[in-house]
């Protein structure tokens, strides 16, 4: 087996392929003074099971056009099969059409890459649990939530659960049931035109038992907004300390500095996306899925 990795996430493709026991292979990523990418595998993949990692995070455009570039250049470079790790898929929360007249962007990715001949696709908690579905090629969806589970087990014993808005509430149901943890649920609006989010109400918080601690768990912080207004809610219901893990770093513009001066003591995430020095903040811990991904590859 040969392992590949785009630039999105090099680190990330460098720990699983220490897990797998083998060494990065080489891919040439050419940029051209456009920005154009030019791929070029130096190995020879004849015959060989690969693997590339890629995750399609920000700037998703580009990261996609590299991932769809290397898995072309394997093709063509004879490899046996094709298997994409993309532990962010980028565009996957326009999952369909919320407002009359708008694309579906995750099925146009999905296509894509289809059309490639990609024998198999890794993703990582994906947003909608209806987006593996949406795959003609087999998906192997994996979750951080086992990593999170023995780290919260292990130091955030007495806690309760919390999803910040309905849609996180199987994911949180899921955790409830892997570590026996109590769980609340927060209603959550978002203005489509402006993104600003707030806070309706919250089901769930043991009535007669102080809160000390709430730990929200969600699939991405991008703004950071929805898990400041959830994490102030929280503290205006009582509980003394608001602890957060998610998987998706993706920190758009100042959700870094937001997150910091906020009353969330601290963000737990995952390596799925890279994060570059300047937006790492005191409050920040970051876990890898890199034994949970070379765990799954071992198996085909
Ligand atoms: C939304 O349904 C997602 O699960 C996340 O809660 C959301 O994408 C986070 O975005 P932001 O950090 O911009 O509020």
């Amino acid at each position: 087996m040969k392992i590949f990795s785009g630039s999105s996430n090099k680190p990330l493709a460098e720990k699983i392929a220490l897990a797998l026991n083998l060494r990065l292979s080489t891919v040439d990523i050419h940029i051209f003074p456009d920005k154009e990418r030019r791929i070029r595998i130096l190995e020879k993949v004849v015959n060989e099971d690969t693997v590339v990692v890629q995750s399609t995070s920000t700037p998703a455009d580009q990261n996609y056009m590299e991932l769809f570039f290397i898995i072309d250049a394997l093709k063509r470079s004879g490899a046996k099969s094709v298997t994409a790790v993309v532990p962010y898929l980028g565009y996957q929360r326009q999952d369909h059409v919320f407002r009359d007249g708008e694309a579906v962007s995750i099925d146009v990715i999905i296509k894509n890459i289809e059309s490639l001949g990609v024998d198999r696709i890794i993703v990582f908690d994906v947003h909608s649990i209806k987006t593996p579905e949406l795959f003609k090629i087999p998906v192997f969806h994996l979750s951080a939530l086992s990593v999170f589970g023995d780290f919260i087990k292990k130091y955030y014993s007495d806690s309760v659960l919390v999803s910040p808005d309905a849609g996180g509430v199987r994911r949180v149901k899921i955790l409830s049931d892997m570590i026996n943890m109590p769980f609340a649920v927060i209603t959550k609006d978002r203005d489509l035109e402006t993104g600003e989010v707030t806070a309706e109400k919250i089901e769930g918080l043991p009535k007669n038992k102080k809160v000390k601690r709430a730990i929200i768990v969600d699939d991405m912080i991008s703004s950071g907004k929805t898990i400041i207004v959830a994490a102030e809610m929280l503290r205006k219901n009582g509980v003394d300390e608001v602890f957060v893990f998610v998987t998706h770093a993706i920190f758009s513009e100042s959700a870094p500095k937001l997150l910091q001066k906020s009353v969330v003591e601290k963000v737990i995430v995952t390596d799925a996306v890279y994060i570059p020095k300047e937006k790492y903040f005191p409050k920040l811990k970051v876990l890898s899925i890199a034994k949970t991904i070379a765990d799954q590859i071992k198996k085909f």
